[in-house]
């Protein structure tokens, strides 16, 4: 049948799998996506209802006063900031921005998903760097660079696995790029931190002309449903973003709810440490079960299960789904023996950590 064709390595591609799932039971407990433990912030709830009488409107093309806000809070510039649909919008645009086909763009092994994936829709090619047991590599990502290196893509804290790379060797890594190698780090957990040795990468951004800082509401300020996501680089950088990214792409919605979560310093402090405690609780209940879990400073962990019969990560994922727990398997990552699961309120971490322990026992 003659019909449109999408390009060939669109084609062959396969869609983003978030792998939610569907609720099965009346309770769902939802820890598949990395999301924040108790919802937003009341006041960022209000301040959203006020923008109602607004929706005809489209919003500011930039947030200013949110630009401002961000930047006081943590000691930023605001000139230099750019907002997109999620920071899921902004990795696209660098992709489409920076990558000519064949043009190579470095992520790590176990990194976040949507770097390869948009840099292929871009027509770059995605090198994976290796890691090392499940730490990202400075030295691999710097053996993976070419002359058609164009951009390097690091999480930072890393998702899926949790773990980080200091400021040091953050900044090891950007000094031995070559200056006109973009280096994108995505801190998109950066809040939850509870570390004195790592940093953000602001700093690099305010120093150098090929770094960008990305940032997102959807995981500390728990705003996931309305995508926000910023990003913070030099001038140069941000009017090339301006060209492929959609204008408007920050909602009225999410900038009123993301500039009342800002002020919300009780909130915050709630999440970090309700986050700190569970992740450390949970971690503990399932090394007592005999699982292993990767060392995490995030609000999820990665959890090893066995490759015995019935009891391996996709068994035990189905076995949670069963009973109303999502959690994320691990295979579209190339690491089939694990499932992430995300910090949720203490009495979803005891519901999973009583729910594992019946499926080792085999109940
Ligand atoms: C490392 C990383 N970057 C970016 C994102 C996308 O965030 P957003 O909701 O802002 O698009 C995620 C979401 O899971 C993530 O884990």
């Amino acid at each position: 049948m003659t019909q449109p064709k999408p390009r060939p390595t669109i084609a062959e591609m396969v869609r983003y799998q978030p792998n939610l799932g569907a609720p099965v039971t009346d309770r769902v407990i939802r820890l598949s996506a990395n999301e924040g433990a108790f919802g937003p912030s009341p006041k960022a709830l209000a301040a959203m209802e006020e923008q109602s009488n607004l929706l005809h409107w489209y919003p500011e093309e930039e947030p200013v006063e949110l630009a401002e806000k961000i930047a006081s809070k943590y000691d930023l510039n605001p000139e230099n900031m750019v907002f997109g649909c999620g920071s899921d919008e902004l990795i696209m645009a660098i992709c489409q921005a920076y990558l000519d086909p064949g043009d190579e763009a470095i992520h790590t092994e176990y990194g976040f998903i949507m770097y390869p994936m948009s840099t292929k829709v871009a027509g770059g090619s995605p090198v994976p760097a290796p890691d090392n047991n499940f730490k990202v590599d400075v030295d691999s990502i710097l053996d993976c660079v070419t002359s058609r290196t164009r951009v390097v893509f690091l999480a930072n804290p890393n998702n899926p696995t949790g773990s980080y790379l200091s400021r040091n060797e953050v900044a090891r890594l950007h000094s031995k790029l070559p200056k006109d190698v973009l280096l994108v780090i995505d801190a998109a957990y950066s809040e939850f931190v509870v570390r004195n040795d790592y940093s953000s990468g602001a700093e690099l951004v305010d120093k150098y002309e090929n770094v960008i800082m990305l940032r997102t509401f959807s995981k500390l300020y728990s705003l996931a449903g309305l995508r926000l996501g910023w990003g913070y680089a030099k001038p140069h950088i941000l009017d090339a973003l301006h060209v492929v990214k959609q204008p408007f792409g920050a909602n009225r919605a999410a900038v009123s709810a993301a500039l009342a979560s800002l002020d919300d310093q009780e909130f915050i402090d709630k999440a970090v440490e309700h986050n700190e405690k569970w992740r450390t609780w949970t971690a503990s209940k399932f090394e007592e079960l005999g699982l292993i879990c990767l060392p995490s400073i995030t609000n999820f962990l990665m959890v090893k299960f066995p490759n015995d019969d019935g009891k391996t990560a996709n068994n035990a994922g189905s076995f949670l789904a069963s009973r109303g727990i999502m959690t994320r398997g691990m295979s579209g990552y190339g690491a089939p023996d694990y499932l992430r699961l995300s910090i949720g309120t203490e009495d979803e971490m005891k519901i999973v950590v009583k729910n594992v322990a019946e499926f080792l026992r085999g109940e």
